[in-house]
């Protein structure tokens, strides 16, 4: 709304007094026009150098005790064209069965990426490896069957704008596939996660421990089909982030 529409102060009052609050840096000069929905002002460079080459070197270890198969669950039986959201190093990569037609790996950190393309050119499907962040994905609407978020919900800025994104590029009837570390049930659990969130984020790259990922997914409007939750700790260390889960949630057929 045009807050000086019927106002009784003459035309050039009311510019000058535009002019001065451009100036203060109160008002932009050229309102940004944006889609509907969709967040104003998104931070598109994720760099977390430390933790990018921590990750890589930690990662494959977790898989080791166990990730793997995870990962070979959450993309069992997946096809079409996919969208990984915040793909690391792209392990997930090998697990993409034939069936998938092509898949764009979405990482906005440049080490991961650069280690992501690695993995890309090893895998036996065609992964198309692409800087973006999940707030703001580089792809038209509805231009995917499926969609793939692995341990990447805990760690973007606004879990709500990223969904709605993920809604956004799939097509009606679409998969999200998640593979999360999630809020502890447990009392005592819960209370551990509660105790370390302050500083958690500072050493894991942007994680949250402690977040209520499926409610988050059923809030933007996906419809979750299958959650199983369970409980992963490789070690003593991961204990507040050991609470998992492994599901698929589906976009309605109608809006
Ligand atoms: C714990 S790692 C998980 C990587 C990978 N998905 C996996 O399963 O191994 C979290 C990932 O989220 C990515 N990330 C952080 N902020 C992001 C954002 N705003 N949009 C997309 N990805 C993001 C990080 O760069 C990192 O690759």
């Amino acid at each position: 709304m045009n807050v000086f529409a019927r106002s009784p102060l003459p035309r050039r009052v009311l510019d000058s007094i535009g002019l001065l609050l451009v100036r203060l840096g109160l008002k932009r000069a050229c309102p940004v026009k944006r889609p509907e929905g969709r967040p104003e002002r998104v931070d598109t460079k994720v760099s977390h150098p430390v933790f990018a080459r921590w990750l890589s070197l930690l990662a494959p270890k977790l898989d080791e005790k166990g990730a793997a198969e995870h990962r070979a669950e959450l993309l069992d039986g997946v096809s079409g064209r996919v969208i990984e959201v915040g793909a690391g190093t792209g392990l997930n990569f090998r697990h993409y069965p034939e069936t998938v037609t092509g898949v764009v790996a979405v990482e906005p950190e440049p080490y991961l990426r650069a280690k992501a393309e690695g993995a890309a050119s090893e895998a036996s499907v065609a992964i198309d490896v692409v800087d973006g962040v999940a707030d703001r994905l580089p792809a038209a609407d509805a231009s995917f069957d499926v969609a793939v978020a692995s341990l990447v919900l805990c760690s973007v800025p606004d879990q709500a704008a990223a969904l709605a994104e993920i809604r956004r590029v799939l097509r009606p009837g679409g998969e999200l596939r998640f593979y999360e570390h999630v809020a502890a049930d447990e009392p005592g659990l819960a209370r551990l996660q509660g105790s370390v969130a302050w500083f958690w984020p500072w050493l894991g790259g942007g994680c949250h421990p402690n977040r209520d990922t499926v409610a988050a997914i059923e809030a933007a409007g996906f419809a979750a089909e299958r959650c199983e939750r369970f409980s992963f700790r490789p070690s003593p260390l991961d204990a507040p982030v050991s609470p998992h889960v492994i599901g698929i949630a589906r976009v309605p057929w109608r809006p």
